[in-house]
């Protein structure tokens, strides 16, 4: 039954492959293996689960609360909460919608490599393949020196395909697409992980990963790093986990949902982190370099390091190297879909508007708007923007949901809530990390970001300070800006009355 004309899952395990489908993506393949490797190896894993605990599955489970107790987007269920914090909900919807615009553009660079492994079009010097004939960068943000089709191409594909499944709803187009991608992408990651640990070389490559290496557990920019992982990995603090708990049903199991993505998200980056340290050692041992000249993360591991592995692989890269990009294409089009949906579900809360019309003007406007990132300057563009969002907008979203919601809306209300209706009742404690310890160390992270910022301003030089003032701080001040601003507008008749939403006392 659809609720309000707002769509509805048609299983728990379609909304749980939804969200497992937003939190797994390009974070888990290329981010997390590096991030492992880097900040202590096994030692890492300590102040990773420490985050996960105090802040990542706290917070699941208050967005799912949130957003299933209010059944609405982010907004929707600010507004219904507290009329004063609605503008704390466009903030993540707006947000998303940026990030999704450039979400486009690394998902057109996987479409065309999945196609270049047919042929190992990327030659032996794949660095200057990438950058050069691929990408041909241009010398910095401002300098947009023309459209490069083939990626134009990409992203008009992309933001059809998201236009498409959200066009057909929750559960005809969102929850079919990802029922789909997400076993397939499980199946892709085995098999490259399987393949993966049996290369010659593969065993150095895991014992350089998982070596723990304890000095580092007193660092705190490891801390840093596993709390900033934790909250990009479970796309916390977009809006996306308050819209897709609210298409849930009135009876369902929140807390224990909670965990099920959380775990199943550490699940996929364990897996990639063991495949992609296998390939590595491979590389090192058939090449005679040690791991640490190999090993990278992000664009370089995905579209320099890894396509020479492949090449060096003979036919069975060919194999390997599908299969790779086909999982980051997987990966990151059910991410970019739930952004999509988060903010487009804000407006159509807001504007009482058919979803078939919003998505599309939303994809019209969308797709105008990444062509920017289809230029020579899109690399740039891209991490400038990516560095401002991921370092502020998200820790400080964060940080505000666990404070609003936890002091001034009551994370008591939330927690009896969800224990209402849940198998498995979340304790005190949880309402201790939402009100105290996940607000300490958020704050603390802000600051100190915020701190180092202006001390070594992002990219060590390579950009402008107009650069950075414009794409950076002046991107996430405007679209805080413009949270106010939407907030202002006129809501749909009924929403916000009670009676369409709040459940009967029983
Ligand atoms: N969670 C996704 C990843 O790990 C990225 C993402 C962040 C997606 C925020 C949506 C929102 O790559």
């Amino acid at each position: 039954m659809e609720e309000n004309n707002r769509g509805q899952w048609g299983s728990k395990l379609g909304f749980i492959l939804a969200v497992i489908g937003s939190a797994v993506g390009l974070g888990n393949i290329w981010r997390y293996p590096y991030l492992l490797y880097s900040n202590g190896g096994g030692a890492f894993l300590v102040p990773y689960f420490i985050a996960l605990f105090t802040a990542g599955i706290p917070l699941v489970i208050l967005e799912y609360g949130f957003g299933h107790k209010f059944r609405g987007s982010a907004p929707l269920s600010f507004a219904r909460a507290n009329r004063k914090f609605e503008w704390l909900g466009w903030w993540p919807s707006i947000t998303s919608f940026i990030i999704m615009i450039y979400y486009t553009l690394i998902l057109s660079w996987a479409m065309n490599y999945l196609f270049f492994s047919f042929g190992q079009t990327w030659g032996i010097d794949t660095n200057s393949f990438f950058f050069g004939d691929f990408l041909q960068a241009s010398s910095g943000p401002f300098d947009l020196a023309g459209i490069r089709w083939p990626i134009f191409i990409g992203i008009a594909f992309i933001w059809f395909v998201n236009w498409f499944v959200t066009y057909n709803g929750v559960s005809g187009g969102i929850e079919k697409l990802t029922k789909v991608l997400i076993p397939a992408l499980a199946i892709i990651m085995v098999i490259i992980v399987i393949r993966g640990v049996t290369l010659p070389g593969a065993t150095l490559g895991l014992n350089k990963l998982f070596t723990p290496d304890w000095s580092k557990v007193k660092d705190l920019n490891v801390w840093m790093d596993a709390y900033g992982q934790v909250f990009f990995s479970l796309s916390i603090a977009m809006g996306i986990l308050i819209t897709y708990s609210s298409y849930l049903p009135k009876k369902t199991d929140i807390n224990n949902s909670a965990f099920i993505t959380a775990f199943s998200n550490s699940g996929f980056e364990f897996l990639s982190a063991i495949g992609v340290f296998g390939i590595l050692g491979f590389m090192a041992t058939s090449q005679g370099i040690p791991i640490e000249e190999v090993a990278n993360e992000g664009i370089g591991l995905a579209f320099v390091v890894f396509p020479k592995v492949f090449s060096l692989m003979g036919s069975l890269g060919t194999v390997f190297g599908v299969l790779f990009f086909l999982a980051l294409v997987f990966a990151g089009l059910t991410s970019s879909i739930s952004l999509f949906e988060a903010f487009s579900s804000a407006i159509i809360d807001k504007s009482g508007i058919k979803r078939q019309k919003i998505v599309t003007i939303t994809a019209i406007v969308g797709f105008l708007v990444s062509i920017v990132y289809a230029t020579g300057a899109g690399l740039f563009i891209l991490d400038i923007v990516d560095a401002f969002i991921n370092s502020f907008s998200i820790v400080t979203i964060g940080l505000l949901e666990a404070l609003i919601i936890g002091w001034v809306i009551g994370a008591d209300k939330i927690r009896s809530h969800n224990n209402s209706i849940s198998i498995f009742r979340v304790g005190k404690w949880w309402e201790v990390m939402i009100k105290f310890v996940t607000p300490a160390i958020l704050t603390y992270m802000l600051i100190t970001k915020i701190i180092s910022e202006f001390k070594n301003p992002y990219g060590g030089g390579d950009y402008t300070t107009s650069a950075l003032v414009l794409l950076g701080w002046g991107l996430v001040g405007a679209i805080i800006i413009l949270s106010f601003v939407v907030n202002k507008t006129k809501w749909k008749k009924g929403m916000l009355e009670e009676n369409n939403y709040v459940e009967e006392e029983n």
